[in-house]
């Protein structure tokens, strides 16, 4: 335990609280099934912070095929929001597929997510392409951003 609480690769018996962090920070929360679903996937991956009471707090999940990653999901929840946990989560997905030898990572964000956006761009991430009204709730344009080895 350190001060971003413990961290573990989440398995498929994680997937009823990935559904439930879900649901606290995101308006298309995957549901329980796409939870459960993406364990099966071989290129799926996911990583989460727990408290000591065994509460999953924050998660980051991943597609890792060949030399690419693409980030998938980043959420914390709410009131342990601010203290640095996205940053570790991210930052140590970034350091693992330096080591393994990643040429780029890349993710999509809403264009109007200040918060993810700032820190995807303070970890070196850029624009490098939108799609158009993405999302389907809001409307809004979809920023693909890219990371690169040399970023
Ligand atoms: C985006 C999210 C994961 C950030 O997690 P977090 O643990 O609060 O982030 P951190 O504390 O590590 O902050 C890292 C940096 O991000 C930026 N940041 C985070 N929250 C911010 C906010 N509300 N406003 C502006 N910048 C913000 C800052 O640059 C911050 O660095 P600083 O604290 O040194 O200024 C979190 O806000 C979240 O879960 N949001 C809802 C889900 C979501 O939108 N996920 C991203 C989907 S692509």
């Amino acid at each position: 335990m350190h001060e971003h609480g413990l961290c573990r690769k989440l398995t498929a018996d994680d997937a009823m609280q990935m559904h439930a962090l879900e649901k606290l920070c995101f308006s298309l929360p995957w549901s329980l099934e796409q939870c459960r679903l993406s364990f099966m996937k071989p290129a799926f991956a996911a990583f989460g912070l727990f408290s000591a009471q065994h509460v999953l707090f924050a998660y980051l999940s991943l597609y890792h095929v060949a030399d690419e990653m693409e980030i998938l999901n980043l959420a914390v929840v709410p009131e342990k929001r601010r203290q640095g946990h996205g940053r570790f989560l991210l930052t140590t997905a970034l350091q693992v597929g330096q080591k393994i030898g990643l040429q780029k990572v890349w993710l999509e964000v809403r264009e109007h997510n200040s918060a993810a956006r700032a820190l995807y761009a303070s970890c070196g991430f850029r624009v490098e392409g939108r799609r158009k009204k993405y999302y389907t709730d809001t409307g809004e344009d979809g920023l693909v951003l890219v990371w690169t080895t040399s970023s």
